[in-house]
């Protein structure tokens, strides 16, 4: 089967576009991060908004291998969730859904209809950002649950805390408010986020 004729085609449009908007929907939330003055948590989702873009990259190479000549109207056809707010905890909330839904969802069919068509490469790479994407939702339920547990920058018991600007270090139940070196506010302090 032609890869331009296949459905395997489409899925690869479809979360090109997908990936896009997932690009945009954590550049947007790094500011809602920043704006609370949560620094770090902001670099940490600037680094899944980066591989979301490298996602999108990949489909998009594969799009241009069926079309090396390009395409100005390729149709893109499928619903896209359209529900951040502007809240931190509840945009980590519905992002972390959305996450789910492809890595368990839409991407899990898209590699099952591609290697049932034949196309066994672009399936494995279904595979391989699923696995991402499942990353992803085990990174924001950390964040969002450190934040609304307050454990975020508060621990039982002493644990080291790095401010990413001067490099200060300490060990204490909380994270200083203030740093002692540079005078960068807690926001800058690296909390312990979990890969995933
Ligand atoms: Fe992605
Ligand atoms: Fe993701």
């Amino acid at each position: 089967m032609e890869l331009k004729q296949s459905k395997t085609y489409k899925n690869l449009i479809n979360s090109y576009a997908g990936e896009c908007q997932d690009h945009a929907r954590y550049a947007m939330m790094k500011e809602t991060a920043d704006n609370a003055r949560l620094y770090e948590i902001g670099c940490a989702i600037d680094e899944i908004a980066k591989n979301e873009q490298y996602h999108a990259k990949r489909f998009y190479g594969e799009i241009m291998k069926a079309c090396p000549e390009g395409c100005p109207d390729l149709r893109v056809d499928a619903g896209y969730p359209f529900t951040e707010k502007g809240e931190l905890t509840a945009d980590l909330s519905s992002a972390a859904d959305i996450e789910y839904n492809e890595s368990v969802r839409i991407y899990a069919e898209y590699e099952k209809e591609a290697r049932d068509e034949g196309f066994a490469e672009i399936a494995d790479l279904f595979g391989l950002v699923a696995a991402v994407e499942h990353c992803h939702m085990m990174q924001l339920n950390n964040i969002k649950q450190q934040l609304t547990d307050g454990t975020l920058y508060k621990r039982g018991t002493p644990v080291k805390w790095k401010c990413s600007r001067c490099g200060h270090e300490q060990e204490s139940c909380e994270a200083p408010a203030v740093c002692p070196l540079c005078g960068s506010v807690r926001g800058y302090v690296k909390p312990e986020l979990p890969d995933n």
